[in-house]
């Protein structure tokens, strides 16, 4: 009697160590952050496809419709994520264009997932969560020669997209500078002409000096586990361009390859949801540090 009551018990107990343990690595918090120019709802129908997980948290970026430096776009996704870290949550972040840049800044120091920390946690972070993943849609990111050599990084005047158009009295910058790709066709290719007119009647200005700050911390160098999805139909962050943040020396990149052009959520929300699904597992990932050792 004793001993077929004490299996159940037993085994239910036994059961309970796998379901958190699997809670934990395959429900993470889920942080998403748009890019320049663009409102947390790019977001939404990704949102719709996992809204069987519970936290997710599209951020709405201070320095897109405001004056103001890089500082706050950071600080705004670090309180959302510690929140969850410190309640023992991991937390998967995902960025589009710009976004990447943000999320990558405001991972630095946090616990990770990754080669060197293997399965153990990080030490003093016993009760916290970890980060398993950062996912990058079409990043338009800082280079680990312009964060190893900040004397060399230029102004954002000279290299950043023909599409920027700088109103340098205010400090503001707009989406409209190049006349042969609107908005329509530099960031929305793929959706259909009124849904283009649509997301375009959306984007606001973004802040010169949260554009062109200089980051101070490269996170897909080894210590997080970063994957860059590359939209082969991208005519703002063009594959060819993508390619030449994946081949820096030092870089490592989980790739992946999308038929999406640069707001990938928009145009093919069921593969973003996908590839969010996959890489919200941080085991996935198992194989990529064998082979790195
Ligand atoms: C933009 O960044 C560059 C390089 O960091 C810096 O030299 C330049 O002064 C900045 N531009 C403005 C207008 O602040």
């Amino acid at each position: 009697m004793q001993f077929s009551l004490s299996i159940p018990v037993f085994v239910c107990a036994f059961l309970d160590v796998i379901l958190a343990a699997d809670v934990r690595s395959s429900n993470p918090a889920i942080i998403m952050v748009p890019g320049a120019f663009h409102s947390p709802q790019v977001f939404d129908k990704v949102k719709h496809q996992l809204s069987q997980d519970k936290f997710l948290d599209p951020i709405a970026l201070p320095s897109v419709g405001h004056v103001v430096g890089r500082q706050p776009d950071i600080e705004a996704v670090k309180s959302v994520l510690y929140k969850h870290l410190n309640a023992g949550r991991d937390v998967v972040l995902v960025g589009n264009s710009y976004g990447c840049t943000v999320i990558g800044e405001a991972v630095k120091g946090a616990p990770r997932y990754s080669a060197s920390s293997s399965s153990a946690l990080v030490a003093g972070s016993k009760a916290r969560g970890r980060i398993v993943s950062l996912i990058y849609l079409a990043g338009y990111i800082p280079t680990i020669q312009e964060v190893d050599h900040p004397e060399t990084k230029q102004d954002i005047h000279f290299v950043s997209p023909a599409l920027f158009k700088y109103h340098d009295n205010t400090g503001e910058v707009t989406s409209d500078g190049d006349k042969d790709l609107p908005p329509q066709k530099a960031f929305y290719n793929l959706l259909p002409t009124k849904e283009a007119d649509y997301w375009t009647s959306k984007l606001s200005f973004s802040s010169f000096d949260a554009l062109n700050a200089t980051a101070t911390y490269i996170p897909y160098a080894g210590d997080f586990n970063v994957v860059y999805v590359v939209g082969s139909q991208d005519k703002s962050v063009p594959p060819a361009w993508a390619q030449t943040f994946i081949d820096q020396p030092g870089a490592r990149f989980t790739v992946e390859h999308l038929d999406a052009d640069h707001v990938s959520m928009l145009s093919k929300p069921k593969e973003v949801t996908d590839l969010i699904v996959k890489y919200s597992k941080h085991s996935v990932f198992r194989h990529y540090y064998d082979t790195i050792g």
